[in-house]
């Protein structure tokens, strides 16, 4: 694309290709790009959105040698997966390349290469850790034991898990191998090292004109640079990855972290070829006019922040990094995200079930942008029904079936309007200069507010304009209040087409507005008077509590027990309440004095509970943690004043108290009082 603007360059953390894609990859690193991207390509500019697979380093070959298979087959496997994933996520990347390809092995070699030549590198011999029964040195995660700073016993050779700190696997105590149980010898060995403490100061200058990222992002930058950085070896002792293109380096390959996010620009390569212009690549990596952004998660900030862009700076050819917008993370039900204990939503699982648009809206609204946030699915419910389906599906149905039936289905004249019609049309601009500020300034949570509460401020004009009412006593009034919402629904249908893709290309169809609106178009007159529009169909649709309670089952299900005391992940603490909140809780103790099933539920069961001053009906999901035939006369904590509910035809009168243990066991909390004793 050509246009008057500088090119912008997008990348998004290249994830390792050794497992399928969960919710805290979309919330860290790509969905807010892509929201970026594609608002930059609404506003005509020539934007490049790359991505791909990171398909070398110890996490492939662990993978691989858990199945039992060799390291392409795991990353031939979950390349594709991931790609296939992110299409459907409407993550609209450009190029979705892959490190094992034979562009960036060349490309990654010959900026080793070049950096060699100018002496950056120090040779350094030291003895590291070699497995003799399988005769491998063993770098990084190959090597387990116990953290030097924190003591947590399952620590790996590059970071502990535990306290965050990263290590060298020389420094952990009782080292084992990863790959035979046994204790590694230590063996004399050559790498090549990035002088990063030497490079330090130029860092330093560079980093003081950045003022302007993320504090969370500072933050960290400021942090390495406090403690001083260490020189890290460029190279490891590897048969899987870029070999180290240097004489009497066989056996050696370059390190991820030196070669992976090379493999930006080797994809941008790629990228050119493919377009047929192979020089184009240039236009976006050597261009002083060109802005670089990378998306990442909080936990790559080393890596884009201080180690990469030495490498680019040393290196000489290459522009440096314009922003690093790093998310921080995604809590899952408020317990940390875990794949090895289960604790994960999986977008291609979410993919068969849900709608893409919902997600990136309820995940937009709730971004970890500046501090870790927490997906529930309760809260997806909320935002999907309370948010979608009833503010702006609402809206749009509303306005767009009024036209239908009284208007012929085309655009109605505005006459005449009355300050309530104007207020609403100036909205939309009003509302787009909030949405391009929050663009600038990276506050993705903001764009996706703001875009909801156009549509908030037009449902509520309906409403107030009542054009139920005016279509039998002022058919002007009524034909206003039709074609300032219909003009409503046409700005939504851009400004909010970076959020909700697929949605949005379904309404520009229905209103007759052509995909290739631009950002620039977004007006109060974006629709002709007469112009006509498809029958309306719903935009989105409301999500059950079954389909809720179906994931919330499966997410239990698939938890593992992992729970001994050294890797417990206790879930994060709720925010404090009023002392009068808690007083408002009626907490007693209560005894169980019938249980029965009930009909067609797999989950529940109906206690009658004694409290004392009365017996309550209480039903409760706990059917497959508790013991049906041995609970009579158990003693349990009950919250009294807690509205009742009616479920499956039972009115449920409060609740029971549970203690979740974090392998996601519920138990009874008993007390020693008794039956009718209040807590306090
Ligand atoms: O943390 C990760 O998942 C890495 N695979 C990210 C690499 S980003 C870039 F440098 F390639
Ligand atoms: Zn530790």
């Amino acid at each position: 694309m050509s246009t008057d603007s500088s090119p912008i360059i997008v990348t998004s953390a290249l994830p390792y290709a050794n497992g399928p894609l969960h919710l805290g990859h979309l919330a860290g690193a790509y969905l807010t790009a892509d929201f970026f991207v594609r608002y930059h390509r609404l506003k005509g500019e020539d934007v490049l959105f790359i991505c791909g697979s990171d398909e070398h380093g110890v996490p492939i070959t662990i993978a691989a040698e858990k199945e039992g298979v060799t390291p392409q087959d795991i990353v031939d496997r979950y390349h594709e997966w991931n790609k296939d994933t992110f299409q459907k996520m409407g993550i609209s990347f450009d190029y979705y390349g892959r490190t094992s390809s034979a562009v960036h092995r060349e490309t990654s070699q010959e900026i080793f290469t070049e950096l060699y030549e100018k002496g950056f590198f120090k040779l350094k011999s030291e003895e590291l850790f070699y497995d003799e029964s399988t005769q491998m040195f063993l770098p990084d995660r190959y090597v387990k034991g116990e953290c030097p700073n924190c003591g947590y016993g399952e620590a790996y050779g590059d970071q502990c898990e535990k306290c965050g700190n990263s290590l060298n696997p020389t420094e952990l105590i009782n080292p084992i191998s990863a790959l035979s149980g046994k204790t590694p010898v230590r063996k004399e060995t050559q790498h090549w090292y990035m002088p990063l403490g030497e490079m330090q100061d130029k860092l330093e200058s560079w980093i003081k004109t950045r003022e302007h990222w993320k504090p969370n992002v500072m933050g960290q930058i400021k942090s390495w640079l406090q403690e001083g950085l260490n020189d890290r070896a460029a190279t490891r002792d590897l048969n899987w990855g870029v070999p180290v293109p240097l004489e009497g380096a066989d056996g050696k390959v370059l390190y991820v972290w030196f070669e992976a996010p090379i493999g930006y620009i080797s994809a941008t390569k790629e990228w050119a070829q493919q377009s047929n212009n192979p020089e184009a690549w240039k236009n976006y990596w050597k261009n002083d006019e060109a802005k670089l952004y990378h998306f990442i998660g909080k936990d790559n900030i080393v890596f884009h922040c201080i180690m990469f862009p030495i490498v680019l700076m040393e290196h000489g050819n290459f522009i440096l990094p314009e922003n690093v917008p790093a998310n921080e993370f995604l809590n899952l039900e408020g317990k940390k995200l875990s794949t090895s204990r289960g604790w994960a939503v999986w977008l291609h699982d979410y993919l068969e079930h849900f709608e893409a648009d919902y997600l990136r809206y309820a995940l937009g609204v709730t971004l970890p942008e500046s501090k870790d946030s927490d997906f529930s699915w309760k809260d997806f419910q909320n935002r999907v029904n309370n948010e979608l389906v009833a503010v702006f599906g609402n809206f749009v149905n509303r306005a767009s079936s009024f036209i239908e039936k009284y208007a012929d289905s085309m655009v109605p004249p505005l006459v005449d309007p009355q300050p309530i019609d104007v207020e609403m049309l100036r909205a939309i601009d009003t509302q787009r200069q909030k949405i391009e500020f929050a663009y600038e300034h990276f506050r993705f949570r903001e764009v996706v507010q703001e875009g909801m509460q156009l549509a908030r401020l037009a449902n509520k004009y309906f409403t107030d304009t009542e054009p139920w009412k005016t279509r039998k006593t002022n058919e002007t009034a009524c034909f206003n209040s039709l074609h300032v919402s219909i003009q409503v629904v046409a700005a939504l249908s851009v400004i909010m087409e970076p959020i909700l893709p697929e949605s949005m290309k379904m309404l520009r169809y229905q209103i007759g507005l052509s995909d290739s609106t631009k950002w620039s178009e977004i007006s109060s007159s974006m629709l002709t008077v007469g112009q006509s529009l498809q029958a309306a169909t719903l935009l989105f649709q409301k999500i059950e509590d079954e389909s809720i309670q179906l994931e919330l089952d499966k997410l239990q299900d698939s938890l593992k027990d992992l729970s001994t005391e050294s890797n417990v992940d206790y879930p994060v603490l709720k925010s404090p309440i009023q002392f009068d909140d808690f007083l408002s809780l009626d907490l007693r103790v209560g005894v169980i004095v019938e249980v029965e099933e009930v009909p067609k539920s797999n989950k529940l069961l109906a206690f009658k509970v004694d409290i004392g001053v009365e017996t309550r009906t209480i039903l409760s999901g706990i059917k497959k943690h508790v013991d049906k035939d041995t609970v009579i006369g158990q003693k349990v904590t009950v919250v009294c004043n807690l509205e009742s509910r009616t479920i499956m035809g039972i009115e449920s009168q409060g609740m029971i108290v549970m203690a979740e243990s974090p392998e996601g066991r519920l138990h009874f909390v008993e007390s020693q009082a008794e039956k009718g004793s209040i807590l306090s």
